[in-house]
């Protein structure tokens, strides 16, 4: 096994290691709902420039990527090549190490998209491939892979959650009308899709006035079992969510009030979350390691517009899903409130996503410095 991995060691990456390297990212985008807190993970086992066996990780606990092609891959005749869309572990965890069953099998080389920035990972497995003398190739679609798992990459490098903020508005950026009613401002289709997004993310946050005024239930159940369920984050300081309101009528409910609101009754599906509120308004980064602390990896921030404003004053959103209604309706309540900008200090936005569901359209993209 040692000569056929000398054989292989040295070559450069090629037009056909992009090509396999995506196989192996459309395999690992298959994980999108269910593999949280995990990354998602795709790799392809290809010998003599054809795929002889495919693996993706499916859910936290599962089997990782690389070891899962590497099980379907018979007769394992050697020499092959991996291509692994994030470094393989070196660590015991639920599984085996995924370098031993990398050294177990007739692997020549491997491709890694990205080094995995999980601090038990992080540069360790591609050492011990190459100790091992196995040619390694990292950085092959490096940056889609990056994007591709960009909650994880944020949450391992920050210790915070990643950041959506979603809004349904108006053309001039109208979320409800004068006297809060917001239902009809987009499709049947943007609203589907929009609810898709909380399949995505660990937690949904909102701020008291919207559960108030909407009373909605902010959830739909899992479609992907192994993951845990969506955490709803209300924000309210005093309280003032009544214990019967639809929010808490199913799942899980973190019901974020300050240190001294008086909570007359606590529903079953919830569980309180006290922090200091300085000013009437909980300062976001507490929030946030807070909802990291209980294992929340990624947020996606349903409003209003006073809470939208919270996180953009904070500087702590990374990414927009903005869905805009084909009308305008003039005076409302804004998708942004208590945060302003001179038009140079603006924030940024890079969309990686246009749309037009139901003929509305969808913006979705990635919050950055002012231009
Ligand atoms: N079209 C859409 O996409 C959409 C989505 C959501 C909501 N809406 C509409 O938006 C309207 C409500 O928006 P809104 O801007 O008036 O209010 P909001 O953002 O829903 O709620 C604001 C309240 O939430 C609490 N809050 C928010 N951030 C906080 C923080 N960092 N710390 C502490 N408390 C925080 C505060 O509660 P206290 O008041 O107790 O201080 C604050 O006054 C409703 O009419 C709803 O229908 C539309």
């Amino acid at each position: 096994m040692s000569s056929a991995r000398r054989g292989a060691a040295g070559a450069a990456p090629s037009d056909a290691d992009h090509a396999f390297m995506a196989r192996a990212l459309a395999l690992a985008g298959r994980g999108l709902y269910s593999t949280s807190p995990n990354p998602m993970v795709g790799a392809v086992v290809v010998r003599e420039g054809r795929i002889v066996a495919e693996g993706w990780h499916r859910h936290a606990g599962g089997a990782h990527a690389e070891a899962s092609a590497l099980a379907r891959w018979r007769p394992r005749r050697g020499p092959a090549t991996l291509y692994v869309t994030l470094e393989p572990c070196v660590h015991q965890g639920r599984t085996p190490p995924c370098v031993d069953a990398i050294l177990a099998a007739p692997v020549a080389r491997v491709v890694v998209a990205a080094q995995d920035p999980d601090p038990r990972v992080n540069g360790r497995g591609i050492a011990a491939l190459k100790k091992a003398g196995i040619a390694v190739e990292v950085g092959v679609r490096g940056p889609e892979a990056a994007f591709l798992n960009r909650s994880f990459f944020h949450a391992r490098t920050t210790g915070l959650p990643y950041v959506i903020l979603k809004s349904a508005m108006t053309l001039d950026g109208r979320i409800a009308d004068r006297r809060g009613g917001s239902f009809w401002i987009t499709s049947e289709a943007a609203r589907r899709e929009g609810k898709r997004l909380r399949e995505e993310v660990d937690a949904i946050v909102a701020g008291s006035r919207t559960v108030r005024v909407d009373d909605p239930f902010l959830a739909r159940l899992r479609e992907h079992p192994p993951r845990p369920p969506l955490l709803k984050v209300i924000l309210d300081p005093e309280a003032a969510v009544p214990a019967g309101a639809r929010v808490f009528g199913d799942g899980r409910v973190v019901w974020v009030v300050g240190r001294s609101a008086r909570v007359r009754r606590l529903p079953a599906t919830a569980s309180l979350l006290r922090l200091s509120a300085p000013g009437g308004r909980f300062p976001v980064e507490t929030l946030l390691r807070n909802l990291a602390a209980l294992g929340v990896q990624s947020v996606l921030v349903e409003g209003g517009g006073e809470t939208v404003g919270g996180f953009l004053r904070a500087g702590l959103a990374q990414e927009a899903a903005l869905f805009y209604g084909m009308k305008v309706m003039g005076e409302g309540v804004n998708a942004v409130t208590g945060f302003s900008n001179s038009v140079a200090g603006a924030i940024g936005f890079r969309p990686f996503a246009v749309r037009r569901p139901g003929g509305d359209l969808y913006l979705r993209g990635s919050l950055c410095s002012p231009a």
